[in-house]
């Protein structure tokens, strides 16, 4: 049992707007029903990302201001599935770029996955793969002090607060050299009645999605949720783009995690908030980037203007 996860759900429980933090989702099971989130119709997100990456590399590369002679460290932040970054590599290792892809993840397994496939692809693609926690090998990437390009991808900053966005692109910022460059996949506001069928698919892929926590609560932490009395809840507001995923308890309940006697009290409709999925225009880039040592140096979208990477600068 995690002790840290231990602690971030008693926290999270204990609060008077009970929630549970988002990165606990992604257990083997967890991991399972995000790839089959990643293909449902309904989830634009991956197909708006992919489209950017399959026909607007050569805008990405150019505001990138790379020079096929001079070389740096291309680093992604997570494995991912590989695709998008594929698409990015591909004309890299034509035009005979002279880089390192770093990928970095804290799941060997992830990597190991990642490195297979694009070996496979591309022959002469030189991989190292970073196993750890991502501000512990960027700091130790410091000391090379080659240029780099950082891949945050798939809207992952779209699970933090503003707040939290603040903290680790200011993190980033200062692993990172004047003229160093962010690639920041980010998903746009647009209306809900396309936003929140994505968080509410038909084959109710991310209800288990969400369900799964409490499972592995269970299974981990020795819980005791009845995930038949929990309801999946999705919410957007477009005004302040932000999507929010809840576990709305049927009734009034009683829970215990860990055997040691804690109860936590659920009332009948009380809502257990367990994801935000933050939706960004210009301006609130912005207002986040103010903060930070990053200025935006381009913006390129999809063609349904859904999804923007932004090139960011480390200034
Ligand atoms: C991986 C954070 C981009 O918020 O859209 C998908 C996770 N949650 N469906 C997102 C997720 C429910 C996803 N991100």
């Amino acid at each position: 049992m995690s002790k840290q996860f231990l602690q971030d759900v008693e926290e999270g429980l204990s609060k008077s707007k009970k929630t549970i933090p988002s990165k606990y989702f992604y257990d083997k099971r967890g991991d399972e029903l995000f790839i089959k989130i990643m293909h449902l119709p309904e989830y634009y997100l991956t197909r708006s990302e992919l489209e950017i990456f399959q026909t607007k590399t050569a805008q990405i590369i150019e505001a990138l201001a790379l020079s096929p002679s001079s070389y740096f460290e291309l680093i992604e932040l997570g494995a991912g599935d590989g695709l998008k970054t594929l698409e990015l590599l591909k004309p890299l290792v034509v035009q005979n770029f002279s880089f390192d892809y770093m990928p970095i993840d804290i799941s060997m397994n992830a990597l190991e996955l990642i490195a297979d496939k694009l070996k496979g692809a591309l022959p002469s693609l030189s991989i190292k793969k970073q196993q750890g926690d991502y501000f512990k090998i960027l700091d130790s990437l410091k000391a090379t002090s080659h240029p780099k390009v950082v891949l945050f991808l798939g809207s992952s900053i779209g699970n933090m607060e503003d707040e939290e966005a603040i903290g680790f692109l200011s993190a980033l910022g200062s692993n990172l050299s004047k003229g160093d460059k962010l690639l920041l996949g980010v998903d746009l506001i647009k209306p809900a009645s396309v936003v929140l069928p994505a968080y509410n698919d038909s084959q109710g892929v991310t209800r288990d999605f969400n369900l799964n926590l409490l499972r592995r609560i269970n299974e981990e932490l020795h819980g005791d949720f009845n995930l038949n009395e929990f309801e999946h809840i999705p919410s957007y507001s477009e005004e302040d783009g932000y999507a929010r995923s809840y576990l709305k308890s049927r009734k009034d309940q009683k829970v215990r995690i860990n055997g040691n006697g804690n109860f936590y009290e659920l009332k009948e409709g009380e809502q257990i908030q367990t994801e935000v999925s933050r939706k960004y225009n210009d301006e609130i880039i912005n207002t986040i980037l103010e903060k930070t040592d990053f200025e935006i140096q381009s913006k390129i979208t999809d063609n349904k203007g859904y999804f923007a990477n932004y090139v960011l600068n480390r200034v």
